[in-house]
């Protein structure tokens, strides 16, 4: 050993380290140069051969090169440390939209899904899909559809009136007034959308929910042709053939009015679902009231039609076992993932 070696090594170090450019390499640097068994502690150990003079001039050299390697080395992590952290700086600074990593996606809520459902299925059978205002007034919730002015529906404790003339839609139907008003037969649409009465809320009940209504006018109208249309509805909906049961109901916008109910779909024995009956209350329906067709211009003479109207909400709770309807208005990320 001699002071040109110990020279050449120390360039040979000093070059290398100033290729380091990762934690990894600096740690093989280490681990090859500066641990116990590394190259400066070999050289180190060779001390030992050399007599007294030769250490004496040896000695201080490599310690002069031990501690300016280490500087350097030191001096090179920190380097690469603060190249990492700008990295990690700059990266929330910048949103880079060509990264791809898994973010949590959204999904459909179980309403979209049913509603999308649902008008698949009535389009295939030439229905359209219509809409119309959540906010109507007294005419299109009550006059048009026949309800007298002394029916216990118009008082306030059913329906958020906005003011003398103004309401929120208690019901769908107001969209069947809406139709025939634009629209001249034949006509089949179907309308889901949000509704409100001013209720107390439970598991069960809340102040908006969602119906669905549908309307069909044309020539010869017919019981028949109203129930056939709903038992196809049904069969595709819940996949398995459903039977109906016609019991009479009272809407005053229908005549005659009807209350249907199909066989449980989820049972054939009687469930929870059906109250173990069989049976479940579905829909309100009947024949288009000739009330209704004269204040929307039609002549009942000419035309008639069937309406139909039932709970989406219900029908929604129904098919995804929901128990408590507040859970589907809540916005709740861990409700909603389910879906
Ligand atoms: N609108 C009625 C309700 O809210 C349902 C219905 C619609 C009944 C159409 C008959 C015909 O209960």
């Amino acid at each position: 050993m001699d002071s040109k070696k110990v020279k050449e090594l120390k360039q040979a170090l000093i070059k290398e380290l100033q290729e380091v450019s990762t934690e990894s390499n600096l740690e093989e640097f280490r681990l090859q140069h500066l641990t116990r068994q590394g190259t400066i502690a070999e050289i180190f150990a060779g001390l030992k051969e050399l007599d007294a003079d030769q250490k004496r001039i040896m000695g201080p050299e490599l310690n002069a090169l031990k501690k300016e390697i280490n500087a350097l080395f030191e001096a090179q992590k920190e380097t690469i440390f603060q190249q990492k952290l700008k990295v990690a700086q700059d990266k929330e600074k910048y949103f880079d939209v060509t990264i791809s990593k898994p973010v949590g996606h959204g999904s459909l809520h179980p309403y979209t899904r049913v509603t999308e459902e649902i008008q698949s299925i009535f389009m295939s059978m030439g229905f359209q899909v219509a809409d119309g205002p959540e906010l109507v007034t007294e005419f299109f919730n009550f006059t048009a559809l026949n309800i007298p002015d002394d029916h216990p529906a118009r008082e306030e404790s059913d329906t958020f009136w906005i003011d003398h003339n103004r309401l929120l839609r208690t019901q769908t139907s107001t969209v069947q007034i809406q139709t025939m008003k634009h629209q001249k037969p034949p006509i089949a649409i179907i309308a889901p959308g949000r509704t409100m009465r001013n209720e107390a809320t439970d598991a069960s009940h809340d102040f908006m929910f969602m119906q669905f209504e549908g309307l069909y006018v044309g020539k010869n109208v017919s019981v028949a042709n109203l129930l056939a249309t709903l038992k196809s509805f049904l069969s595709t909906f819940f996949g398995k053939k459903v039977n109906l049961r016609v019991r009479p109901g009272y809407f005053p916008f229908v005549e005659p009015g009807l209350e249907i109910d199909a066989t449980c779909p989820f049972c054939t024995k009687g469930c929870s679902v059906c109250k173990q009956t069989k049976w479940i209350e579905l829909m309100g329906a009947g024949l288009v009231h000739p009330n209704v067709l004269k204040h929307c211009d039609l002549d009942p003479e000419e035309y008639s039609g069937f309406a139909f109207g039932f709970g989406l909400t219900r029908l929604v709770m129904l098919k995804y076992q929901i128990s408590d309807i507040r859970l589907l208005h809540s916005g709740t990320i861990e409700f909603l993932k389910q879906f």
